[in-house]
């Protein structure tokens, strides 16, 4: 087949959470549904709301709904994701701040496309979300592995030891997929500190992609601060 050698390679090695979830699929087909227990994929076992499906459907027969939009989606839309991110943040966010994507997936995608030029480099904290170092290597980028401390809080002096002239990013995710942790106020304000200082120092901005598809699965008063407000050069993927 004519395919890349990189892809070919992808195939390959593929990704671990896909083949458990095609397995569980398998599995379910020959014993039935009910047999199965998948905890492959963040799939919700339940249909979503009637109001939901109802209202999706009468947006279908609104008038130019199926032509082109403007590249980083509906102004409507957008303004709603602002005002709901400003009334969050307490910050003045508008839609000119809002890309809409396919995804928290979509979302880091276009920010590293945006962001990165070769060679350089995304501080990943480990353990992360497998799909990261793809996401990296699919715009040119290199993925810099930095292990959590043993409770999975950030070890901010290896993240500054792991930043250099190449450094473009943080690639930072809470609640976290897979620890479960949440980082706190005074962690998300130590990191936007470092990366504001280690920055300055090296003359160059240092962003925060904080992907954070799971902000609102937070049980027992557990809050995960705004990284708006602490950090300089902050990019919010969520799904
Ligand atoms: C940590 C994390 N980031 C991003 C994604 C991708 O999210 P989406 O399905 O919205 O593209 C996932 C999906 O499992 C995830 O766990």
């Amino acid at each position: 087949m004519g395919i890349s050698q990189k892809v070919a390679s992808y195939l390959e090695k593929g990704s671990w959470i896909r083949k458990m979830f095609e397995e569980g699929a398998r599995l379910k087909a020959k014993f039935g549904e009910e047999n199965v227990y998948d905890f492959s994929l963040g799939n919700p076992p339940e249909e979503p709301p009637r109001e939901f499906l109802e209202r999706v459907r009468s947006l279908l027969d609104r008038p130019g709904i199926h032509r082109y939009m403007p590249n980083a989606g509906f102004l409507e839309a957008r303004e709603a994701v602002a005002q709901a991110v400003a009334r969050d943040s307490g910050l003045p966010v508008e839609a000119g701040h809002v890309v809409m994507t396919v995804g928290a997936g979509g979302a880091l995608n276009v920010a590293l496309k945006a962001l990165l030029d070769p060679g350089e480099q995304v501080i990943v904290i480990a353990p992360f979300f497998v799909e990261y170092r793809f996401y990296v290597d699919n715009h040119g980028g290199e993925s810099v592995v930095v292990n959590s401390r043993e409770d999975f809080s950030l070890d901010l002096e290896a993240i500054s030891g792991a930043v250099n002239e190449r450094t473009k990013a943080v690639l930072l995710n809470s609640p976290n997929n897979p620890t479960g942790v949440v980082y706190g106020q005074e962690e998300i304000q130590a990191l936007g500190e470092l990366l504001r200082e280690r920055g300055r120092a090296l003359g160059r901005d240092i962003y925060l992609l904080s992907d954070e598809p799971y902000r609102r699965l937070l049980y027992d008063g557990t809050v995960f601060p705004h990284v708006f407000q602490y950090v300089d050069n902050a990019i919010i993927a969520t799904s």
